[in-house]
């Protein structure tokens, strides 16, 4: 984190003035921290709760700082639903502040650290019309009006109004429920919305701690097309929380602030949504309530019946990566849909190499064929660079006009090949899934085998040559669902007894609507302005799901939030289309570490038969099992349950200690009167598991039953200390099957 002081300059005016009471008289570095008070206590006028919010500043910042520089030192004030402020402050006044009473939290606001979960891959196939995987789903539409009474909120990096994903032809009146607002911004204007896009609010205070705005002109964000696909009618509410940012590491080079996200969840709540879709993340922290905005944001819009779904990041196939961990919101990681964009490659031997692009390629005659390795420039490479086309490496005298092999597959490769003078590139992929990227040269990217054969080809053969097959889609690969490999994993980092993520959805090359403010690939090179591209990111997959929880609010509007992350888990399947188990992007099974309980299945989500429900104030005795206490108004008790006790649709316990641990859950009817539910289970190979009662007799709709669930350490699983293993228990009526995942790992 750089000095602010610096930074502060290059910020927007009405910033520096109300800063200048610090940036002068002080040389101590100061930053934008949030003051989290937990839950508001009583009725409060909002100008009561802004004054207690400066009582604190007051009392931290003395009685020589007057009234006025306070207020001015103020950044957010939440006085909806969250209790809180942000401020700039010092480290000492951070100290001081956290030990005052009523203070649950004090955390630093970090722009770099919350990012957008979108990928930098994408590509423009207007030709190409979406896909779902839903099945029955005009019915399920029908039966839930086209969630036309929904209102979905979504925390992301912007709105392009003009796209056609928010025409609202045809629609009702926006629902009178709704209070919220068009806020107009920058190339935004209240106009912009309609009966579809019911609401935009702008948050973009939090950029005192170091962010810069590339250019606020271009609003630059987009609106995932699929978030309406899913469900038509459904209402979209935008808060805009991220930003540009010159920085390019970053994710699409957007950042977002925890205190501009605090102060969104605190205005979307009042406004009166039903759903919230993230797409955002941070690094998961050692606990819920010290420093996750998102977490904590969630906890209160849960508290409200919200219900939240969030990406899980895209940090995999790296495990202890998964984000958006909290136990109240449902964490949807991605995987494939039916489609591959073919693009082969043929050899001058008459051989045909699989390719896949989405890059348009016009059908050429055979050039010669090079290996990156052996076209480039002495002294550029070392022995583990070698072969990867990385700038500056390939030789022009030995590339031109010809077609280059690379062992890398990102964009820089596809642009040395260009920059070179080369006529086409392949490039080689390690997984066996492929992210189409929008390339502006002639590209295919092929699989691992693909390569060998090719280097293979390419030693053997005298005159190796070769030419791009122009690309075709094909639906119906069997495969499918395949989790994409850039999907975040589990084990859950913050408490891996809670097993995340809880479900898989589309998110790999996902056709998506996308903003003519910025080209498909968002670098300088690329001037391409597309209404359409494709996608990947658990950005793509947490809306899908987001669109699908609107329906079954709509069709079950007294369902909890926990009621319908059950239904979503509980109904989702671990097999791909012909039936065999979803794999990874190795070719491996997949875990509960990759999907958590499975692939979505909406319309078994709608009619689950049991569900495992849970309140906020099962949530505040969750928190009580990880020493967090949340408001005075709610105690822990003496003897607090264990993280595993929370009444959760999977089953996780981490590093069980001795031979043996119970664990109990509860199940509520929702599906037929006079119903018996019978157990299946598959154990986790080195544990017995033991569940009593084996069948569940309902007469009632809403009635609820407890079973215990006692999971029996093995001798042999003493070797795999600290490894998890994987089952999963059903309960069946013959008609539903209710399905949970178990994930047991053992310490000494
Ligand atoms: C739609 O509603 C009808 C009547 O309640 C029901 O029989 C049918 O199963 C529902 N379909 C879906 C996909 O939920
Ligand atoms: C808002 O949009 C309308 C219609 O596009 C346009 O006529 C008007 O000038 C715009 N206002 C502003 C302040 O940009
Ligand atoms: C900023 O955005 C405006 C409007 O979209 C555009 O004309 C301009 O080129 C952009 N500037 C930079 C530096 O990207
Ligand atoms: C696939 O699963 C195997 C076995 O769990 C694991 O070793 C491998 O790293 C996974 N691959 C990816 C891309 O996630
Ligand atoms: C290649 O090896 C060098 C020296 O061992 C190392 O510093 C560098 O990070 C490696 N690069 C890659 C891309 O693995
Ligand atoms: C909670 O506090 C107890 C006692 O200090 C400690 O043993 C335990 O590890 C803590 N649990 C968590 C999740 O921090
Ligand atoms: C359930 O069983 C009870 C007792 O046998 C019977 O009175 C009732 O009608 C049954 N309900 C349904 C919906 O079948
Ligand atoms: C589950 O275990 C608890 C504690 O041992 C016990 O009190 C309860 O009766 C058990 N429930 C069932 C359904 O067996």
């Amino acid at each position: 984190m750089k000095n602010h002081h610096i930074i502060v300059f290059l910020f927007s005016f009405f910033l520096i003035m109300s800063l200048r009471g610090f940036v002068s008289c002080t040389d101590q570095e100061t930053k934008v921290y949030v003051v989290y008070l937990g839950e508001h206590n009583g009725e409060k006028t909002l100008e009561e709760i802004e004054d207690h919010h400066c009582s604190f500043l007051q009392s931290v910042k003395g009685t020589t700082t007057s009234k006025e520089d306070v207020r001015a030192s103020l950044v957010h004030s939440y006085k909806n639903v969250i209790n809180g402020f942000s401020a700039v402050l010092t480290p000492q006044e951070v100290d001081m502040i956290s030990g005052m009473e009523g203070v649950v939290s004090v955390f630093h606001s970090d722009p770099y650290e919350i990012r957008p979960h979108t990928t930098r891959s994408w590509d423009f196939v207007s030709l190409l019309e979406g896909t779902s995987l839903l099945n029955s789903r005009e019915e399920l539409l029908q039966n839930a009006s086209y969630g036309k009474d929904i209102i979905v909120g979504v925390m992301d990096s912007g709105v392009w109004p003009e796209s056609s994903s928010f025409n609202d032809e045809g629609m009702e009146p926006v629902p009178k429920s709704w209070n919220g607002i068009c806020q107009e911004g920058v190339a935004f204007n209240a106009s912009h919305c309609n009966r579809k896009l019911i609401g935009a609010r702008y948050y973009l205070k939090g950029t005192v701690g170091g962010r810069r705005v590339a250019n606020a002109s271009a609003i630059g964000g987009f609106a995932k097309g699929t978030a309406t696909g899913g469900a038509p009618n459904v209402r979209l509410a935008i808060y805009k929380v991220c930003w540009p940012v010159p920085d390019r590491s970053l994710a699409e080079g957007n950042a977002c602030t925890t205190d501009d996200i605090l102060a969104a969840f605190d205005d979307a709540i009042a406004d009166g949504v039903h759903v919230l879709s993230i797409s955002l993340g941070s690094r998961p922290k050692s606990t819920y309530y010290t420093e996750d905005a998102i977490a904590i944001g969630s906890l209160h819009a849960v508290k409200k019946n919200i219900v939240v779904a969030c990406s899980a990041g895209n940090d995999g196939p790296t495990p202890s990566t998964v984000e958006n961990v909290a136990p109240w919101v449902i964490t949807v990681g991605a995987s494939s849909i039916d489609r591959v964009f073919s693009s082969p490659i043929m050899l001058g031997n008459g051989m045909i190499v699989e390719g896949q692009t989405v890059t348009p390629i016009r059908r050429r005659r055979l050039h010669p064929l090079v290996y990156a390795g052996d076209v480039e420039i002495r002294g550029t490479t070392a022995s583990n660079t070698t072969g990867a086309c990385l700038p500056g490496t390939l030789s022009r005298n030995l590339v031109r006009g010809k077609v280059v092999l690379c062992r890398n597959s990102d964009i820089q490769a596809s642009l040395e090949v260009k920059r070179a003078g080369g006529v086409a590139a392949i490039l080689g992929n390690q997984f066996n899934q492929i992210q189409v990227i929008p390339f502006l040269n002639p590209t295919t990217v092929t699989f691992l085998d693909g390569l060998n054969t090719l280097l293979t080809y390419i030693l053997t053969e005298k005159h190796p040559t070769a030419t791009l097959v122009p690309g075709n889609t094909k639906i119906g690969t069997n495969s499918a669902p395949v989790m994409a490999p850039f999907s975040s994993k589990g084990p859950n980092v913050v408490d891996p007894n809670i097993l995340k993520p809880d479900i898989t959805a589309p998110g790999f090359n996902i056709l998506a609507a996308w903003s003519e403010a910025s080209s498909p690939l968002n670098i300088p090179e690329d001037h391409r302005v597309v209404k359409y591209n494709i996608e990947s990111g658990t950005s793509m997959s947490c809306p899908h799901v987001s669109a699908i929880i609107a329906l079954l609010k709509s069709i079950h509007p007294d369902w909890s939030s926990a009621a319908v992350r059950s239904a979503l888990m509980t109904t989702s399947t671990i097999n791909n289309v012909v039936g065999r188990p979803i794999r990874n992007a190795t070719g491996d099974d997949a875990n509960p570490f990759e999907y958590g309980s499975g692939h979505f299945r909406p319309s078994r989500a709608v009619d689950p038969g049991l569900i495992y429900d849970a309140t906020y104030t099962d949530y505040l005795l969750y928190l009580c099992s990880q020493n967090i206490s949340l408001n005075s108004l709610f105690s822990c008790p003496e003897k607090v349950p264990t993280a595993s006790n929370l009444n959760y649709p999977s089953l996780a316990i981490a590093n069980m200690r001795g031979s043996i641990r119970t664990v109990t859950r509860v199940v509520t009817n929702v599906g037929k009167d006079n119903s018996t539910y019978v157990l299946a289970v598959r154990s986790p190979p080195g544990y017995a598991v033991d569940i009593v009662p084996k069948s569940l007799c309902f007469s009632k709709l809403g009635e609820k039953h407890s079973f215990n669930i006692t999971i029996i350490r093995a001798q042999s699983s003493v070797e795999r200390r600290n490894e998890f293993s994987f089952g999963w228990y059903t309960w069946s009526d013959g008609v539903h099957v209710v399905r949970s995942p178990i994930a047991v790992s053992s310490s000494a």
